[in-house]
């Protein structure tokens, strides 16, 4: 395992943000709050990821500051006091003493004096950088701080002409991941394929989703990794139809798919990988023939991520394979160039491919630039993720029953490199055949196997 990401790292970051925003300007960026959960008990606290992404600095209601060509210092970090009380019960504070040399950042204040401060060095900027919408409460008091300033002295001061979007700027950044992220993302994503794999030994008939759930979130904490990067799926049958079906509190059935969608968040970095299996062992005629389809939009996908592709081409590769697949066994008629021009295979097929990964697991930055899908390039991270759905509901009932109450989707995550692409989900096995022999001979001697790795 590489070194992890020191403050150095974060230093950079934020040379590299303060190079590319606007002379004279400000970027104002919150920290995550701590979320209550019901009376006093809060939700684990998770840190905003393009304040994690700038600082690495992990506690709540802080508030990052950048001032180009500021000379008494371009980086300023506002944090809560030490609290000898709070500390007892919640941990240690960093607190603004410690948090200069600890972070590198030039200079660092109490949160509680952020009133007082910040509206001075909102001063005489022309253009303020914000994520607008994303701290509401934080949006609030800084746009109060402008039209106080531009009220109370008006012919003294510049005042600021623009607030931007700060994300136009970090979120070109965060797109493409450094070495250090590559080797976090790698990490994750080899432990959610071993937690996969875990499920998959304990998989069987009349057993529930949350057994298969807990099989996942186990494997994650013995593997390092606490937190789930986003609501595990564990989908039964026809469960597997809601595409965000996170309830997991279903028996499995005999002759049912169980879609796993599930990744864990590894150093803040978020893996995502999917796979569909046939709860006794082995897939049915009609869902080997709707699996291998998606299994081969998901490959010729895969195989057209390489730099200088647009966006969106694995995405067309992978929708004209679906509906081809579905026309040849007659559950849509038609031409395939039709039905996906009018949207009709959207009744089966009804989301896009891919989304970017990275510290979110429904990562930033734009994927389009201008009217055009933007390019792929190297250090970009993406999910490759056809499904086919077929609800058991009034919209299918003139499909032949045994194709109905299915859900597959096959999904891995891609990073793009110089020379193409690494799967950085290739372990986890999706060859149908695979998978029916690995659940045959399997049984015990893999969970046991499993245990060892993880152990
Ligand atoms: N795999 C979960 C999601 O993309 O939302």
């Amino acid at each position: 395992m590489t070194k992890a990401v020191l403050p150095d790292d974060f230093a950079r970051r934020r040379r590299q943000l303060l190079n590319h925003m606007h002379p004279g300007s400000i970027a104002v960026i919150p920290g995550a709050v701590q979320y209550r959960r019901n009376n006093d008990i809060f939700f684990p606290f998770r840190q905003d990821s393009d304040f994690y992404y700038l600082t690495g600095f992990r506690e709540p209601d802080a508030l990052l500051v950048l001032i180009p060509g500021r000379k008494q210092g371009e980086t300023i970090v506002f944090c809560r006091e030490r609290d000898p009380l709070l500390e007892r019960r919640d941990g240690v504070i960093l607190g603004p003493e410690r948090c200069q040399s600890a972070l590198g950042v030039d200079d660092a204040f109490p949160i509680c004096d952020v009133d007082e401060i910040l509206p001075g060095l909102l001063e005489a900027r022309s253009q303020v950088y914000m994520n607008l919408g994303e701290h509401a409460a934080w949006d609030e008091r800084v746009l109060t701080w402008l039209s106080e300033l531009a009220s109370q002295r008006p012919a003294v001061v510049a005042t600021v002409q623009h607030v931007t979007a700060l994300g136009h700027l970090l979120h070109e950044q965060r797109l493409i991941k450094e070495r250090k992220e590559q080797v976090l993302m790698i990490k994750a994503s080899q432990i959610s394929v071993l937690a996969q794999y875990a499920a998959l030994a304990a998989l069987r008939p009349n057993i529930g989703e949350a057994d298969l759930e807990a099989e996942l979130l186990y494997s994650y904490r013995k593997q390092g990794a606490r937190y789930e990067a986003y609501p595990s799926i564990v989908a039964a049958g026809e469960n597997a139809c809601v595409l965000h079906y996170s309830r997991n509190e279903a028996l499995i059935g005999e002759g049912d798919l169980v879609l796993i969608d599930a990744g864990c968040e590894f150093e803040y970095y978020a893996a995502d990988v999917t796979r569909t299996y046939p709860a006794n062992g082995r897939y049915s005629q009609a869902q080997r023939a709707l699996y291998d389809i998606v299994l081969r939009a998901n490959q010729a996908a895969i195989d057209a991520c390489c730099p200088g592709v647009d966006f969106n081409k694995p995405h067309d590769i992978a929708t004209n394979i679906l509906v081809e697949g579905l026309i040849a066994l007659g559950l849509l008629t038609g031409s395939a160039e039709a039905l996906i021009a009018s949207g009709v295979h959207q009744k089966f097929c009804p989301h896009k491919t891919s989304h970017w990964l990275g510290l979110d697991v429904h990562d930033v930055g734009d994927y389009q630039l201008g009217d055009h899908w933007r390019d792929l390039m190297p250090g970009m991270v993406l999910t490759i993720e056809p499904g086919i759905y077929i609800p058991r509901d009034a919209s299918t009932a003139d499909i032949p029953d045994a194709y109905r109450g299915i859900g597959i989707r096959v999904e891995d995550a891609v990073l793009i490199r110089e020379e193409g692409c690494l799967v950085l989900t290739e372990d986890l096995i999706k060859d149908p055949n695979d998978i029916e022999r690995w659940m045959a001979t399997s049984g015990s001697a893999n969970a046991q196997e499993l245990k060892e790795i993880v152990a």
